[in-house]
């Protein structure tokens, strides 16, 4: 029997992954940046030769269908790299933040599982192929092994050897804050999968969307790069928004946002307004996520509570990449 527990967390896209080149290897059409989170993690620990049968288990709950798939892409390549073909697997996973809820749940759990899986076979492998190995579980896991802001280049290979993740700077680079307003912390109806399919396939407006992407990952990198925080708030919000016109374009139309998600959006550009720093974005979910500076942080977390839509916030900033931990 061998074992090992990896810690990843959740990263939060600045210039949103909403389309793919290759379904079955998540190979996106576009490249997409990111920020590593401290505060929303996985914890998950892998166990070959422990049980009769692969099983998965998430905050407890054993896991069935397409998120047993989508992990054993995880683990079927580990196990054929490491001569452990036919050693059943137990994965254990938990997160301290609601799963399923467009807080990117799944990247922090396939790019801990990437981690587990290669430190339970005893595998030596580069941060590269561990992004190239979690991408197979979800795509913006991939992202998720690197720490701090991170970009993850689609590629052009059909094997997706070439689409990885890389960091761009560490999480020091630029301490901004993140207040999530969690305004419903059920499982979405649709997972990014699903929806990202669905929008592919009736959307007449996902190939502007595409095509937008490279001048606004090329912008969105120089504002990072240059901290500065008016130029990225334009081209953050622009993408979470053209993103979900895509998805409101589908038919039938995908809304992720609802009311109470539109509430806080209006709170965070009424704040910008007034000189504020701080800008929104929001994913697959109807939570939105909130960048500030720190000093805006105190003023941000409270206009967010007092709109009373959110049950509650969780406060975040740049964080670490992947890594094992003692079990
Ligand atoms: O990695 P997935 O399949 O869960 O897709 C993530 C999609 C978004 O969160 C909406 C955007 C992104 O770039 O993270």
């Amino acid at each position: 029997m061998s074992s090992a527990t990896a810690r990843a967390h959740a990263n939060i896209a600045l210039v949103k992954y909403w389309a793919k080149r290759d379904a079955e290897l998540n190979l996106p059409a576009a490249g997409s940046l990111s920020v590593t989170l401290s505060g929303l993690s996985s914890v998950t620990n892998v166990t070959f030769g422990a049980s009769d049968k692969d099983q998965l288990w998430v905050d407890g709950r054993a896991a069935t269908g397409r998120a047993i798939e989508r992990a054993l892409a995880i683990v079927d390549r580990i196990r054929d790299r490491a001569g452990l073909v036919g050693e059943p697997v137990r994965i254990e996973s938990r997160n301290d933040f609601p799963t399923s809820a467009g807080l990117a749940s799944s990247a922090s759990g396939m790019a801990a599982l990437a981690v587990a899986a290669a430190g339970a076979a005893e595998l030596q492998l580069s941060p590269t192929e561990l992004s190239n190995l979690a991408r197979l579980g979800s795509g913006s896991a991939c992202r998720s092994i690197f720490g701090g802001y991170v970009e993850w280049q689609p590629g052009t290979r059909p094997d997706g050897s070439d689409s990885h993740a890389h960091q761009l700077h560490p999480s020091e680079h630029w301490d901004l804050r993140v207040v999530v307003a969690v305004v419903q912390d059920r499982p979405k109806a649709v997972d990014s999968s699903a929806g990202m399919a669905h929008t592919a396939e009736t959307s007449p407006y996902l190939p502007t969307y595409v095509e937008l992407v490279p001048p606004d990952l090329s912008e969105a990198k120089q504002a990072v790069q240059n901290r500065d925080l008016e130029r990225l708030a334009r081209v953050a919000e622009r993408s979470s928004l053209r993103m979900h016109a895509a998805t409101i374009a589908a038919d039938p139309p995908l809304l992720y946002l609802t009311a109470e998600s539109w509430q806080v959006i209006d709170a965070a550009r009424q704040m910008r307004r007034r000189g504020v720093p701080v800008f929104f974005t929001a994913d697959a979910g109807p939570n939105v996520k909130l960048f500030c500076e720190p000093e805006a942080l105190g003023q941000v977390q409270g206009t967010v509570e007092a709109l009373g839509c959110a049950k509650r916030t969780i406060l975040a900033r740049p964080g670490p990449g992947a890594e094992l931990i003692d079990a």
